[in-house]
């Protein structure tokens, strides 16, 4: 879908009078309200998103021509850490938090970008052969969001508010395979070793959040994916409705030794499919992109970061149906954070 100058009209002031009234998208107030101040989007909008969720059409929904002010904007950040502060970007990352809230809840992790709801995808230096999303010569091999985790979201999207050679994210809609040509009960098994990925490892957090409470909690949590990385857990990389399934893989993050000869198969047959079928999305600023990640899988091409400023940068959010779903491991009902 694309915004009319008409829908910019009445975002615009709207969004301007929330950046406004919070310093920050990851206010808590601001998160409370976000899925009452969704019902103020204009109504085909939400009709969109609504048709998207409920009946799943695509993998992938696109949302355009939302105004960014690449003035206003100022340099790309070198690092995520510390950039949710006085962000030039806050009106867009509203308008991308209340569409988000339109699909379900979001919510965070305490191993990934020290406990944020809203993320930064942007080039690090230092990070340029690494397997996570802050690489850039690497291209970033395709995966679901979060594959080794039970609460994975249902949705993983991604703003873009900078992308100036256009660099390619890429998808695979479920929708796109040939289920009859792939050995679906095999994969139906958990039979699968899937190992937590490298944006959870303690390595890329700060050292502290300067709140004891939560550092002892996200330490239980860090030691929880150790324990997955040391000890991986075996799961199903299929499920739901065997004629046409969701998916959970991360291949990059998969322990490959040790599988039966029919899974292995059942498995390369599958990579093999989502290769073929993968399509470049070339995200321009201003574009909200909701990838389903029961449905795609996505990664990213690799690049040449400039390390100046004017680097790709993107949004990104996690987004739940069920929030009930990861209660044992969230503090209270409505702390959005997994520990
Ligand atoms: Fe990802």
């Amino acid at each position: 879908m694309t915004l009319t100058s008409a829908d910019n009209a009445v975002l615009n002031p709207m969004l301007r009078e929330l950046a406004a009234e919070y310093a920050s998208i990851e206010d808590a107030d601001l998160l409370r309200r976000a899925p009452v101040l969704a019902r103020r989007l204009p109504g085909h909008l939400l009709e969109f998103l609504e048709a998207y969720r409920l009946g799943e059409p695509s993998a992938l929904c696109l949302i355009s021509g939302l105004e960014v002010d690449a003035e206003r904007l100022g340099p790309t950040p070198a690092h995520w850490r510390g950039s949710q502060f006085g962000s030039p970007a806050l009106p867009q990352e509203i308008f991308f938090l209340l569409c988000a809230s339109a699909l379900g809840d979001v919510f965070g992790w305490a191993t990934q970008q020290d406990g944020r709801i809203m993320h930064d995808v942007l080039p690090i230096k230092g990070h340029e052969h690494y397997e996570i999303g802050s690489n850039s010569l690497q291209h970033l091999s395709w995966h679901t969001e979060d594959a080794f985790h039970p609460c994975r979201g249902d949705y993983v999207a991604l703003m873009c508010l900078k992308n100036p050679d256009a660099v390619a994210t890429v998808v695979c809609d479920a929708g796109d395979l040939d289920w009859s040509a792939l050995d679906v009960d095999a994969l139906f098994e958990p039979e699968f070793t899937q190992m937590p990925d490298n944006s959870h490892r303690p390595e890329n957090a700060s050292e502290s959040t300067g709140d004891p409470v939560v550092d002892r909690l996200r330490r239980r949590s860090f030691d929880l994916i150790r324990s997955w990385n040391d000890e991986p857990v075996k799961r199903p990389v299929l499920f739901g409705d065997r004629t046409d399934p969701y998916l959970t893989l991360d291949p990059y993050h998969m322990k490959l030794d040790g599988w039966s000869e029919r899974s292995s198969a059942a498995f390369q047959g599958l990579c093999d499919q989502i290769e073929a079928k993968l399509r470049d999305v070339r995200l321009k600023p201003g574009d909200c992109a909701f990838i389903d990640n029961f449905r795609a899988v996505h990664g990213r091409k690799s690049f040449r970061a400039r390390y100046d400023g004017s680097d790709r940068w993107l949004k990104r959010l996690n987004i739940t149906r069920n929030l009930r779903g990861s209660r044992a491991w969230r503090p209270a009902a409505d702390d959005r954070i997994i520990y």
